[in-house]
Formats: structure tokens, C-alpha cells, sequence
């Protein structure tokens, strides 16, 4: 499979973040914990929608335990791209969480008040245990601390898109993680 790769929208990028092969390696390393970790569970992945898309691909399929996979659509509320807290549920997930072992699949903890408020709901629900694994991190935004057992990458405080992360619904099948160049989103910020 060919995925869109850098050289098809060189114009828009300032910089690679992550490649391809990064991002794959660092997503192997959290399979092995989570297989580890997961070896007597029956874990049910929660992708927040539409970022962790591929993340939960990339994640679930090197993954050697027998894993549930469900999604929610989230939006949360605030002043341009900073986020109130003030989360609600665009489409609810499909499984009953009580008594579950639920593992969150995000692409970027920002603010992290929307995986805050999520593991609250989820423990809230009576799920049996609630962890999460998040690609990327931007510590610089970050206005809680949220508990990520399966951290990945720690990155600046840029506009990134590719890997799932987007910028005006594009960019989300870049097969890498890249800074955006500041002509393309002209004073926006995320
Ligand atoms: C992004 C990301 C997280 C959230 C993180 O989703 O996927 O869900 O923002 O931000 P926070 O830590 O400040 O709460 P977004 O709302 O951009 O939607 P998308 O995944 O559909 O692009």
C-alpha cells in the first residue's frame, strides 16, 4: 500500500517531525506493554474519533492479544482553538463499558481536558479499569495533568497534521507527522 507521503504536499510542510518508521516503532513498544499488560484481560480499544483513526490501526494490528475495538465522536467547546473543557459526546461508543477493561486510543493530548473528562466518564460508566495510550503530547499546551500509561512522543508546540491529525479535515493520510508551514493556516493554531 502506497500512502500519501510528504513529497505529495512538499509545498505546505516546514519540517518532518516523525517519520513513518517512527511512528511505527514507538507504536510497536506500547503493543508490547499493552499485550504485557492486557495477557488476562478482555481490553476493549476506544478510539476517539476522527484523529485516532490511525493510531487504532497502526496500534490494534500489531497487537497479539484479542482486542474489542469501539469509537466516540467528541467536540469540545472554547475560544478558537483553545479548548474549555466543556466536552460533549457527537456520537456515543457501541459497547456498555461496566466491568470492562477499557484502553483509549488518542493521536494528540493538546489541553488534555478532553481525555480528562473522557476517563472520568468512562470510570464514571463503572468500567472495570481505564488507561490510554496517546501518540503525541504537546506538554507546552497541557492545562491538567491527565495519567497516559502509554505515552508516545513529547513534541513542540507546532500546527502538526499527518498520521491522523488534521488541519481543515486534509492532511490526515500523510503517512508521517510534519510541521505545517504558518502560510498554510495563516494565524490559526493547534
Ligand atoms: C483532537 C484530538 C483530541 C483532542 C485533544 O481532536 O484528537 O481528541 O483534540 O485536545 P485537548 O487535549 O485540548 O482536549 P479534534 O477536536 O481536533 O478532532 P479530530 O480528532 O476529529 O481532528
Amino acid at each position: 500500500m502506497v500512502d500519501m507521503q510528504i513529497a505529495d504536499v512538499q509545498d505546505d510542510i516546514s519540517s518532518v517531525l516523525l517519520t513513518k518508521e517512527e511512528i511505527e516503532g514507538k507504536i510497536k513498544e506500547a503493543a508490547a506493554l499493552i499485550d504485557r499488560d492486557y495477557a488476562d484481560k478482555n481490553v476493549l480499544l476506544l478510539a476517539v474519533l476522527k484523529g485516532a483513526v490511525n493510531t487504532l490501526v497502526a496500534l490494534s494490528s500489531q497487537l497479539h492479544i484479542n482486542a474489542q475495538i469501539d469509537f466516540m465522536s467528541l467536540s469540545s467547546y472554547g475560544s478558537g482553538t483553545e479548548s474549555s473543557g466543556e466536552v460533549t459526546i457527537r456520537q456515543d461508543m457501541a459497547f456498555d463499558v461496566r466491568g470492562r477493561h477499557v484502553l483509549i486510543v488518542e493521536d494528540i493530548v493538546d489541553s488534555g481536558l478532553t481525555l480528562s473528562w473522557l476517563m472520568d466518564l468512562l470510570r464514571r460508566r463503572g468500567a472495570a479499569s481505564v488507561e490510554a495510550f496517546a501518540l503525541l503530547n504537546k506538554p507546552d499546551r497541557n492545562k491538567i495533568h491527565v495519567d497516559v500509561k502509554y505515552p508516545g512522543f513529547d513534541i513542540h508546540d507546532e500546527f502538526v497534521v499527518g498520521f491522523g491529525l488534521d488541519y481543515n479535515e486534509l492532511y490526515r493520510n500523510l503517512d508521517s507527522i510534519a510541521a505545517l508551514k504558518p502560510s498554510v493556516y495563516q494565524g490559526d493554531h493547534a
